[in-house]
């Protein structure tokens, strides 16, 4: 696999730290000295939040990468979002502190699969989720994030077929949510779908007065039930918006640090996972791949950078693009 070429060529992921050094200090330093925005999902460890200079959901990262100014993006995230900052922004040297950090949404459709699915429904809008490769992109007439799903769906034409790809939750969620009939992949997210909902039972019977607000990668059946359904964003707006004073919360577990922060005097429960008997949290394994010595080193030797295609890029480009004309 290249990045895992990318990754022997360089060797920079087994270079430790130097010893005794403030990790935080130095990151601010050197991404001062080199011009650099730090980037953060909020799914990422609280510890790199705290230093980003922007936090958001995908939408909101995608924007932030295309207008700024400065000449290196650090994306605190997964490998599809900083494909996705450079695509937008490709006259900037954007890095991921670790070219390992995945999405199993994206692994779920490679270019070969995804040309013959389009191939079965040759008149079809091809709408994808943010969620997946730079040549998945490339192939698709719109990207969308959680945010703008139904949105981006609503502004095709009536009379248009539909390719939704590669979550099928979301793609059924926009389904319900538009009355469009699409062609849907089947790809998922392993860990919104890993959502335990006996366990979730369970807190709502604990929680009767509590709110279950959940993100549109979760199954049928936990949305069914959810109070709100919303992006990382959406989720953390409505918490503040709410009266409620108890949530439960189904989505990846890094939202929580901002959640309570913006809401201390609210009780924020995590959702449980389907295996976990310790902590009861669900966690992104990619997303947490990212770690201040990761981060140090990106900033220092400026690696791994991501590396496209040009004619890749053009096409997710024009993708991309469609979207934000909506959003
Ligand atoms: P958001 O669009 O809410 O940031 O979701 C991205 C993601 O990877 C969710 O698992
Ligand atoms: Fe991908 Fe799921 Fe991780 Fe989001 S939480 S990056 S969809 S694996």
């Amino acid at each position: 696999m290249l990045f895992e070429k990318e990754v022997e060529r360089v060797g920079y992921l087994s270079r430790s730290v130097p010893e005794g050094i403030d990790l935080a200090k130095e990151i601010l330093r050197l991404k001062k000295e080199k011009n650099a925005v730090i980037l953060a999902h909020y799914y990422v460890h609280p510890d790199i939040q705290k230093l980003a200079d922007h936090i958001g959901d995908s939408l909101a990262l995608a924007q932030v990468s295309k207008r700024t100014e400065s000449d290196i993006i650090v994306f605190c995230g997964v490998h599809f979002m900083a494909e996705t900052a450079k695509i937008l922004n490709p006259s900037k040297k954007v890095l991921l502190p670790d070219l390992h950090a995945g999405c199993s949404l994206a692994d779920s459709a490679d270019e070969d699969a995804f040309r013959a699915f389009k191939n079965q429904h040759p008149h079809a809008v091809v709408v994808s989720y943010i969620n997946c490769t730079a040549k998945v992109k490339a192939m698709s007439d719109y990207i969308c994030t959680s945010s703008n799903a139904v949105d981006v769906v609503n502004a095709i034409p009536a009379d248009k077929e539909i390719i939704f790809a590669p979550d099928e939750n979301l793609g059924k969620y926009v389904q319900k949510m538009t009355g469009r009939k699409m062609h849907i992949w089947e790809g998922a997210c392993i860990v919104h779908v890993n959502i335990s909902m006996d366990k979730l039972n369970g807190l709502l019977v604990k929680y009767p007065d509590a709110e279950l607000i959940a993100h549109p990668e979760c199954l049928t059946e936990v949305l069914d039930k959810a109070h709100f359904i919303g992006s990382t964003k959406a989720l953390l707006e409505y918490v503040q918006r709410s009266t409620a004073s108890t949530f439960i919360v189904a989505t990846e577990a890094g939202i929580l640090f901002k959640m309570r922060e913006a809401v201390p005097h609210k009780k924020i429960i995590p959702a449980p996972a389907l295996e976990s008997n310790t902590c009861a949290c669900s966690e992104c394994p990619y997303m947490k791949m990212n770690t201040l010595e990761k981060l140090y080193n990106a900033l220092h030797y400026e690696l791994p950078e991501i590396k496209l295609d040009e004619e890749i890029m053009v096409g997710a480009r024009k993708a991309l693009d469609n979207m934000l004309a909506i959003s």
